[in-house]
């Protein structure tokens, strides 16, 4: 066993999720797992964090990694407490994006993919998040911003300086 290790009640929702699939399935439990192990191991999902999810749902690490490395809202790097998830597929990009990501890669100097240097942002342009009616938005936490406007991304910058945003 890894040192890496989820805490008891963490590895109680591992096995709940487990059992709500067919013996041997376990597999199908590999994506609400990851998410945990990003929530409760770091923030992102190191090599280590990947296999020792493999082991807790035996697994080959490498069934782990094609799905880690496939979905864009797994962090394959170290990210800063913010991460800035902003859509800019179709609808969002023909109702502003580029101006919002510009906007934000000004602000916080920093390029796609990258932490701002307080540790605080990490900007992530995003494919379609399903919420296009409210476009341009963008994922902070388990919440959207919707109808962006480079006013209200700066306000919502200072909330998160301030610690008054909630992510979850
Ligand atoms: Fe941005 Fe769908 S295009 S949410």
């Amino acid at each position: 066993m890894s040192e890496l290790s989820f805490k008891p009640e963490t590895l109680d929702k591992v096995q709940q999720m487990i059992k709500r699939y067919p013996e041997g399935k376990s597999k199908s439990a590999l994506i609400p797992v990851l998410h945990l192990a990003q929530t409760e191991l770091g923030g992102w999902l190191s090599v280590p964090v990947m296999d020792y999810v493999a082991e807790v749902l035996n697994l080959l690490p490498i069934e782990v990694y094609e799905v880690a490395t496939f979905y864009s809202m797994f962090n394959m790097k170290p990210v800063g407490k913010f991460v800035l998830e902003v859509c800019r597929t179709g609808p969002c990009m023909l109702n502003g994006s580029e101006k919002i990501l510009d906007h934000i890669r000004t602000s916080l100097n920093i390029k796609d993919g990258e932490t701002s240097a307080d540790g605080l942002f990490t900007l992530k342009p995003a494919e379609c998040l399903g919420a296009c009616g409210y476009a341009p938005m963008m994922q902070l936490g388990d919440f959207y911003h919707e109808n962006l406007t480079t006013e209200k991304v700066d306000e919502i910058l200072q909330l998160c300086r301030e610690g008054q945003l909630a992510l979850n």
